[in-house]
């Protein structure tokens, strides 16, 4: 037996019918963040490999693919697996594959063809070299160089003596450098100096695949990604492709950083106002499980408050949540009323999206569409 429907709303509906909290997509806002850095790399000759966990959402991936995505990276086995599963035949799975189990996805996912892993140590390649020779694949890598996030990957001056390691496996083909910039996403300066940094962070990566050429790998992949690098990263010469994901959505973080205006931010939640007993705060229906809590540089905010038509309320912040209910104050905060609706762009808009099932697509205030999150933890 089920209980009375809940999401299934039916669309088209206007804004204010949807249940909250939800997740919408605005696509008037997605759709031309998808063309703008699509005709940005196709100019310069770049490919673009968007990072698809930002949506997890075959409805968007699809658009980036009508624009010319040369595929798309991915962090984790679900995302491979299931973009695997749309029949997209060119992907680079940018996580260490350790452990048993990934391991054996891995070869089992390379072997279909079209997959390219990363991996950053001789202790990573050993048992996916065994099992790849086990089942008679040969596995394509990149070698994932840190640049600066001194998150994965080798020292750009050990990559040679790594790369010599690794490669000596017969199983495993070197075919290229990969590095994250993410410490852009921390970057606390003024723009010029986020843009040069980026740029610096592209010139070591292709120096490194200029120094793996000489000792004799074929390197075709000299791979960059990150939306605050976006503009800068890849366009150091020798770059041959970039890997932003958040760009989609935009949110914001990338905003305070400068990636974007407020108008290119295509992601929110909608949430209501369900209780003001205490003037000093204000509570709303969207907490903890509706957003991300990875505030990166927003700490003490959950997201950006904004009124229903997009418009950023005034002296209003949203302090904190509990699960289901989120705590907004600030002076803006005291004209909030019972049933209220807010639209709050989140801080980040990536491990939003991993909160939800599905997204309701709105063009402007009308909502079209109930697309559906796959691949989620
Ligand atoms: C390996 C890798 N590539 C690309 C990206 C995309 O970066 P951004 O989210 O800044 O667009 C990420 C983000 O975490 C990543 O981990």
């Amino acid at each position: 037996m089920t209980g009375p429907g809940w999401a299934e709303l039916t669309l088209p509906a206007a804004l204010d019918e949807l249940p909250t909290p939800a997740l919408v997509v605005d696509v008037n806002r997605m759709q031309p963040n998808i063309d703008t850095m699509a005709q940005r790399y196709a100019d310069a000759g770049i490919a673009l490999r968007p990072h698809v966990k930002t949506s997890k959402c075959w409805s968007v991936a699809e658009r980036q693919l009508a624009a010319d995505a040369v595929g798309f990276t991915c962090s984790t086995p679900a995302e491979v697996a299931w973009l695997q599963g749309h029949g997209v035949d060119d992907l680079l799975w940018a996580h260490e594959p350790i452990g048993p189990r990934k391991v054996e996805f891995a070869v089992a996912a390379a072997a279909r063809g079209g997959l390219t892993l990363a991996l950053d140590s001789p202790e990573a390649a050993a048992p996916l070299a065994v099992a790849a020779e086990q089942a008679g694949v040969v596995v394509p890598f990149v070698l994932e160089i840190n640049t600066g996030q001194g998150r994965t990957g080798v020292e750009p001056e050990l990559a040679l003596d790594r790369a010599a390691a690794m490669s000596s496996h017969h199983s495993l083909r070197l075919r290229g450098v990969l590095t994250h910039e993410g410490q852009l996403a921390g970057y606390t300066g003024d723009r010029d100096g986020l843009e040069s940094a980026g740029r610096a962070v592209g010139a070591l990566l292709v120096e490194v695949a200029g120094e793996l050429r000489e000792a004799g790998h074929a390197i075709d992949l000299v791979s960059v990604g990150s939306t605050p690098g976006a503009p800068s990263a890849p366009f150091a010469v020798g770059v041959t492709e970039a890997r932003p994901g958040t760009y989609v959505y935009f949110d914001a973080n990338q905003m305070r950083l400068g990636s974007c205006g407020l108008d290119e931010c295509a992601l929110t939640v909608v949430a209501r106002v369900v209780s003001t007993q205490r003037p000093e705060r204000v509570i709303i229906d969207a907490g903890i499980k509706a957003m991300s809590s990875d505030a990166l540089g927003a700490v003490g905010s959950l997201g950006l408050v904004c009124d229903i038509d997009g418009v950023p309320l005034p002296d209003v912040t949203f302090f904190d949540g509990n699960e289901e209910h989120g705590f907004v104050s600030g002076a803006g905060a005291a004209a909030l009323r019972v049933g209220d609706l807010v639209r709050i762009i989140p801080n980040h808009a990536c491990g939003t999206t991993n909160m939800w099932s599905a997204v309701y697509a709105a063009t402007g205030a009308l909502v079209t569409e109930r697309w559906a999150i796959a691949a989620r933890y």
